[in-house]
């Protein structure tokens, strides 16, 4: 049971990228078989900023390597590595109806915000199919917002076994439920657009004064709280530290006498311990850059003894040499 998704390295990482994707795709890893890559073709569709892309790409493999994606327990690589991707993305393009491509909702937002659209942004879908089709995946772990993008996989899949005999395994997606939707500091679901992320690996002082700006409402300290399991600081609270430390915060705010200040101190205390090792970590691979560029080199090789196989076979059902 093979297990594939893709990174994009877009940039500095939030808590809510942690628990919604990163944890889950770092906890799968010991249910072993796991290919994940850094979409950095796919970036190109737009970021046009050479040097923003190469320190995107590195930045967000130094995070995921800090917060525990291993090398020896999955695959792990960078996109544009294998190169052959784009060649499978011509092949499974050809079978791709443009009104397949029209109707795909990602590409839509894109142009009814005015987005300058290119060929590779509406082609996006493709790339992403050959990704997966690349590697006889069997699952996609993805959010709920690519959904259609793996449906468009299996389309292209059923339709090329169809047209040149069985050659790719047609993937399953599968839809992360989001288990706890991480609120943001202002309690709108956290996500870069809205502004009220807590960075993973955000500096110290910062982040201190982010979290003790979350605005509360104006009861005095010593009031009972009956909605207390409802406060923003518990809800982040319950996913950064332990579970009876979190429980103990409730029940004190629900029985009146816990002041918000006190509360937010000790949801950023629990925040930096809670991310204390990996931020060491990460200080260390920052150090080594060599060393991140070995792995990532080390997992397009790993990667490759699949791909291979498969573009062979690819390329001899539709006719090529
Ligand atoms: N489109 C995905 C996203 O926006 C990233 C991605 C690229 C991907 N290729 C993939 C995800 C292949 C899963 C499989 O998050």
């Amino acid at each position: 049971m093979r297990t594939l998704t893709g990174i994009q390295p877009s940039g500095t990482l939030h808590i809510g990228n942690y628990f919604g994707a990163m944890r889950p795709a770092i906890d799968a890893q010991s249910r072993g078989d796991c290919f994940y890559f850094i979409a950095d073709y796919h970036s190109m569709t737009s970021l046009f900023d050479a040097a923003a892309r190469r320190k995107n790409t590195l930045e967000v493999a130094i995070d995921w390597l800090a917060c525990g994606l291993d090398p020896k327990r999955c695959i792990f690589w960078r996109q544009s590595d294998i190169p052959e991707v784009a060649e499978l993305m011509w092949m499974i393009g050809t079978l791709t109806p443009m009104g397949l491509l029209e109707r795909a909702h990602s590409y839509k937002d894109k142009q009814a915000k005015g987005i300058a659209s290119n060929f590779g942004l509406f082609a996006y879908p493709v790339l992403m199919a050959a990704d997966i089709l690349l590697f006889d995946t069997n699952r996609v772990p993805v959010g709920q917002d690519q959904r259609q993008h793996l449906e468009m996989t299996r389309d292209i899949a059923i339709k090329f076994n169809q047209t040149y005999g069985d050659t790719f395994v047609v993937p399953e997606a599968e839809i992360r439920e989001e288990i706890a939707v991480v609120p943001g500091l202002d309690g709108q679901k956290m996500s870069k657009s809205y502004g009220n992320t807590i960075d993973i690996f955000g500096e110290e002082k910062a982040t201190r004064k982010k979290v003790m700006g979350i605005v509360m409402d104006s009861r005095t300290p010593a009031e009972p709280k009956p909605d207390s399991e409802k406060n923003l600081a518990i809800q982040l609270l319950k996913l950064v530290a332990p579970a009876d430390v979190a429980t103990d915060y409730e029940n004190r705010l629900r029985a009146g006498g816990l002041g918000y200040g006190d509360l937010k101190k000790a949801l950023f205390e629990h925040y930096w311990g809670h991310f204390a090792a990996a931020r060491a970590r990460r200080a260390e691979l920052a150090a080594n850059m060599d060393y991140v560029e070995t792995v990532l080199r080390d997992g397009a090789q790993r990667a490759r003894a699949v791909a291979d196989g498969v573009l062979a076979r690819a390329r001899k059902a539709c006719g090529l040499r």
